[in-house]
């Protein structure tokens, strides 16, 4: 079974398992590394990180024209569930078998209160096993945290980290996250978007691979990586 990860530029992210099409951390409206709109997106699958405007911001509109299933915390599924949408809400630690893998929620170190300044819960990553065994990470946005190597335990074949700094971790922690993560391969996200969080991913390439076993892929807004 082919699972392709579609980097769609800062933290937004698409994942066909199968023919399932999941959609993570919808922010086209407004993004200015975006490169779709929301109009176009079809989506089985919205998966939300957490609550801020630069991960949510075209969930419930894309939610409400494709019918798709939204997954998050509590507190956001209860906002998205008050705007009409479907929602399944998990917690951290907590997983749950859907038909494109099992999903686990993992720790993430920040914020989440939503567009209106409702309490979005905790912020949280993801952790996808496909149903043919493969390991997805998508961390959301983190800083540095230790428990980063039990996820890495697990044998991850894809993490997507940010590496953008300010808000998340910058470019140095990021190196010290594949380090505990120990993925096959990783895609820097969560720079660029704007000049308070420019990086050089080139550069953040090069002292990855030099000194770990990890293999970066730097994407463009739109490119895919296949699975
Ligand atoms: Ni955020
Ligand atoms: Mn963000």
């Amino acid at each position: 079974m082919e699972t392709i990860y579609t980097w769609y530029g800062h933290a937004t992210h698409g994942l066909q398992v199968g023919k399932i099409k999941i959609l993570i951390d919808p922010f086209f409206t407004g993004n200015p590394a975006a490169s779709t709109t929301a109009d176009k997106m079809d989506a089985d699958f919205i998966l939300i990180t957490h609550g801020h405007g630069d991960h949510i911001a075209d969930a419930p509109s894309i939610a409400k024209r494709t019918g798709a299933l939204c997954i998050s915390n509590s507190e956001i599924c209860t906002w998205l569930r008050n705007k009409g949408l479907q929602v399944h809400a998990q917690q951290i630690g907590g997983g749950y078998k859907y038909p494109f893998g099992y999903l686990k929620m993992t720790l993430a170190i920040h914020g989440s209160a939503l567009p209106d300044g409702s309490d979005g819960g905790n912020p949280a990553g993801f952790l996808l096993t496909t149903p043919d065994g493969k390991k997805i990470y998508i961390a959301g946005d983190t800083g540095l945290f230790g428990d980063m190597a039990l996820i890495g335990d697990e044998g991850l074949d894809l993490a997507v980290i940010p590496i953008g700094d300010n808000y998340t971790m910058g470019p140095d922690d990021a190196l010290r996250a594949v380090k505990l993560l120990r993925p096959k391969r990783v895609v820097p996200v969560h720079y660029n978007t704007w000049e308070l969080i420019a990086q050089d991913p080139i550069a953040w390439k090069e002292r990855v691979e030099a000194e770990t076993e990890t293999q970066v892929f730097v994407l463009k807004p739109g490119n895919v990586l296949s699975l």
